[in-house]
């Protein structure tokens, strides 16, 4: 039994490696079997796809190496179309379909009057609140038959700045400009110093009629002294002269100081020199746009409370206690730099993209531009394109550095808008007027929710990514379109507050076909 257990044990082993021999064999003729059959299916392959896509049919130089090859083996249909995409599209000016800028006066329309009354005026908020606010007071001086006294800044906002009119626009270009339809003094005459004025703060989005109603003032004062310029005035339901008397005062008139405009242009030229194309980024990931509207999504807890802190402190900002989740989710909130980041890459942007960064100072400096500058390396801000000695009379007024970053904006072959606020809106609008420059205005609302979900890891980065962020933003380039109301449901004057702003978008009155323009 146990012989014949080792002999039965001895034959075995024979025959296993017997079996293994053959089995080897065997392997490798099934091995080059499939070889050859994976070669035969694998050269179809290439056939095929050529065939498929005459489009990239390619030379025989690229089959020369694996690694050659892959790239062009792996391009399927959709990439195809996303290189297409990326190529042609990401600089792409929308089309303005034959429309342009028109400011005409229409033959209604009567020069102004030499008169003794005379309006004061004091604007408020940061640069672009005010320029707006300003041409919005020059058409008030004229529906109100005075003569406008060359306004005030405000020199206490957030953005202290000492700057005077002059020291921010060209003054004597403004009065010029606008001398057929308002009379614009430097300064209110001698005599008139001291006679008491009639101070108002007007109504927000007032109508023709209510500013009609204030011409009774007139009867017991000479001087009105207007106590706020901005939202002064309706976006809506104004004559054609009035509203194109408006972009005329702010498109024209409105010039900055020849010393704004100089380095400005120096600016933009040396941003050329160093790329064919920029984007204009308005990254408002500033103290103040964080603080006040609670956003702290990716803040450690230090800043969050600093913020808070700023926010309890800070008198005219109404609401204190902001739940920055639901901020966040309803589109409310800056994009971050690590957002924004992420967008432009889905947009198809490439990295070495020059991006010059419209603001003031970015809230933690490095730590949270790093999120940005890590994909986009090629990124510049005022002080890097220009010299300390160019900069010096700029650095202590947020106005007058605003006022470079609005050119360089206006400039730039594409504008992109972290946040919704008043310069880029101003921006937005300027470049409509100047012909749809392309504006792409990121859908923060819907963006969120896919950041999140790469966040969660249900979504990655890449092509899918890119084709639900292009779906969402085709209609938003900056392409021509009529202004919006407020949304239905909005009742009362709640609806001002809704309406797109008139000077975001002044079409359809000082933007017109040419049949329209012809006429006037
Ligand atoms: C405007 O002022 C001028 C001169 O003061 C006056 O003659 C004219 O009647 C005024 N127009 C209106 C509409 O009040
Ligand atoms: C903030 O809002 C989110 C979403 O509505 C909610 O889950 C969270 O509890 C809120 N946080 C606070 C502190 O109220």
């Amino acid at each position: 039994m146990v012989n014949r257990g080792y002999g039965h044990s001895k034959n075995s082993s024979i025959l296993s490696r017997r079996s293994s021999l053959t089995s080897i064999a065997l392997c490798m003729v099934v091995f080059f079997a499939f070889s050859i059959v994976g070669f035969i299916i694998y050269s179809r392959d290439i056939l095929a796809d050529e065939e498929r896509k005459p489009a990239f049919a390619v030379s025989e130089d690229e089959f020369k190496s694996d690694e050659e090859r892959k790239p062009v083996l792996v391009v399927s249909e959709e990439k195809f179309k996303y290189e297409k995409i990326r190529e042609d599209a990401i600089w792409e000016v929308p089309s303005s379909h034959g429309l342009h800028s028109c400011v005409n006066r229409t033959p209604q329309y009567k020069d102004a009057q030499r008169g003794n009354r005379y309006m004061t005026v004091r604007s408020n908020g940061g640069l672009n609140q005010m320029r707006t606010g300003i041409a919005d007071m020059v058409v008030v001086a004229r529906l109100m038959n005075a003569t406008l006294v060359i306004p005030q800044l405000d020199k206490k906002s957030f953005w202290q700045d000492t700057s005077t009119f002059a020291d921010i626009f060209d003054e004597t270009h403004f009065i010029m400009n606008l001398q057929t339809d308002v009379r614009i003094v430097k300064e209110l005459p001698k005599e008139l110093e001291s006679v008491p004025r009639a101070r108002k703060h007007f109504s927000s989005w007032a109508s023709m009629s209510y500013y009609e109603e204030m011409t009774q003032l007139w009867k017991d004062y000479q001087v009105i002294h207007v106590a706020k310029s901005d939202s002064r005035l309706a976006n809506n339901d104004l004559p054609l002269d009035i509203q194109r008397l408006r972009c005329r005062a702010l498109y024209n008139a409105l010039r900055f100081s020849p010393a704004i405009e100089n380095l400005g242009k120096k600016l933009v030229e040396r941003l050329r020199s160093r790329a064919e194309r920029y984007i204009a980024l308005h990254l408002r990931y500033e103290k103040d746009m964080l603080s006040f509207t609670g956003c702290t999504h990716g803040l450690t807890q230090e800043e969050s409370k600093e913020l808070r802190i700023l926010r309890e402190n800070t008198n005219h900002w109404k609401v204190k206690n902001i739940n920055s989740t639901e901020q966040r989710i309803n589109g409310l909130c800056p994009l971050t730099p690590k957002e924004v980041g992420i967008f432009l890459h889905a947009l198809g942007y490439p990295p070495w993209t020059l991006i010059y960064i419209a603001a003031g100072e970015i809230y933690g400096g490095n730590t949270h531009l790093s999120e940005l500058t890590s994909r986009y390396p090629n990124v510049v801000f005022k002080e890097t394109l220009a010299s300390k000695q160019e900069l010096k009379s700029f650095s202590n007024h947020a106005s007058q550095s605003a006022a470079l970053d609005y050119i360089i904006s206006i400039e730039s072959d594409v504008f992109v808008p972290s946040h919704s606020g008043n310069m880029a809106r101003a921006v937005e609008g300027h470049r409509r007027f100047l012909g749809h420059r392309k504006t792409i205005t990121p859908d923060r609302k819907r963006l969120v929710a896919l950041f999140d979900m790469l966040d969660s890891g249900v979504l990655e980065e890449g092509l899918s990514l890119s084709r639900l962020v292009l779906e969402m933003h085709k209609n938003r380039q900056g392409g021509p379109r009529r202004r919006e109301g407020a949304p239905s449901g909005v009742k009362g004057r709640a609806r001002f507050r809704f309406e797109e702003p008139f000077y975001q978008n002044p079409y359809p009155e000082c933007i017109c076909g040419s049949k329209r323009a012809a006429k006037t």
